[in-house]
């Protein structure tokens, strides 16, 4: 199975990610790391301590940065609720935090390591950029990043830019200058991987975390997303279990860190204007009926 380091800031979508990927036979999750930005860094982490915990699976989990690299942060409880995963409202056990933060135990799980990684970030990219900037050598380590953020089209957070890199849109531009294999799952799939109500409604009820999730859907779909859920975060983890979902195109991807109007938008240089070489594989198009068959699949296995 495929070792992954989990970065992420739950966050509904995340934490559906989550159960996706912890209970996938194809992928080894070695650690979750918690990074603030759907809410604040305190939040994320409770929720991911909170969630683990209640699916029952011991993942060493780290608490990562409180804030983007140079930047305030903004968030998104308009989407998932004050506490970041409305409608999860079970009192359990909390896995425990190691003792060092998020950033030195990505290093040191990658330094001792005799295969390579794949970093999994699907929140603000500020845990990534520091790895990579502190401890550069720890790039031989990394397989590859496959993120969840970004557009080649238009944006969901300001007209053009996605939430994760208009959070931190500094550490993006880092990530995607690293010279590491990148692929970006962006909102041009994203925006397509919508699990309609008739197929949540068809999970199987007859579990515990099966419950969690309809009772974590539903408050879900009270709200914006009454036709559907948009699992934008389960599309890196279908990325990673089952990569012929997806059709992408090798291109180079830089960051606006500067304009008011355009902040954080993922210039994608689809028809190589600037003639530069690629630096991402971006995820251009969806199998959307074969990727509702693998999220169904994917969380009919929690028990
Ligand atoms: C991203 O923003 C967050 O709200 C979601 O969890 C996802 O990671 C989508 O733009
Ligand atoms: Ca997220």
């Amino acid at each position: 199975s495929i070792p992954i380091i989990f970065d992420t800031d739950p966050g509904i979508d995340d934490a559906v990610a989550i159960i996706a990927a912890l209970f996938d036979p194809k992928i080894d999750m070695r650690l979750m790391t918690t990074v603030a930005g759907n809410v604040d860094i305190e939040k994320t982490t409770f929720n991911a301590q909170r969630l683990t915990a209640f699916l029952g699976k011991k993942i060493p989990l780290a608490k990562g940065a409180k804030a983007p690299l140079i930047r305030n942060l903004d968030n998104a409880a308009h989407i998932h609720g004050h506490s970041g995963m409305d409608g999860f409202d079970y009192d359990d056990e909390l896995t425990p935090l190691l003792a060092d933060n998020a950033v030195n135990e990505m290093y040191k799980l990658l330094m001792s390591s005799n295969e390579k990684i794949t970093l999994v970030p699907v929140g603000p990219l500020t845990n990534i950029a520091l790895l990579l900037t502190l401890y550069p050598e720890a790039k031989e380590k990394i397989a590859r990043i496959v993120l969840m953020g970004g557009s080649a089209g238009r944006g969901n957070h300001t007209p053009n830019a996605e939430f994760n890199i208009f959070i931190d849109p500094e550490a993006a531009k880092i990530v995607f200058h690293a010279g590491l294999p990148l692929v970006m799952v962006g909102l041009d799939v994203t925006r397509q991987a919508i699990l309609p109500p008739e197929i949540i409604d068809a999970l199987p009820k007859m579990n515990y975390a099966c419950n969690m999730l309809h009772k974590v859907f539903g408050h879900y779909r009270s709200g914006s997303m009454k036709s559907g859920l948009t699992m934008h975060d389960l599309c890196a983890i279908a990325y990673i279990s089952k990569p012929e979902l997806f059709e992408t195109k090798a291109c180079f991807v830089d960051i606006e860190t500067s304009s008011e109007l355009t902040l954080g938008t993922t210039v994608v240089d689809i028809f190589n204007k600037l003639g530069k070489s690629p630096n991402a594989s971006v995820c251009l198009g969806i199998n959307v009926e074969g990727f509702r068959i693998w999220a169904k699949n994917a969380l009919s296995r929690v028990s």
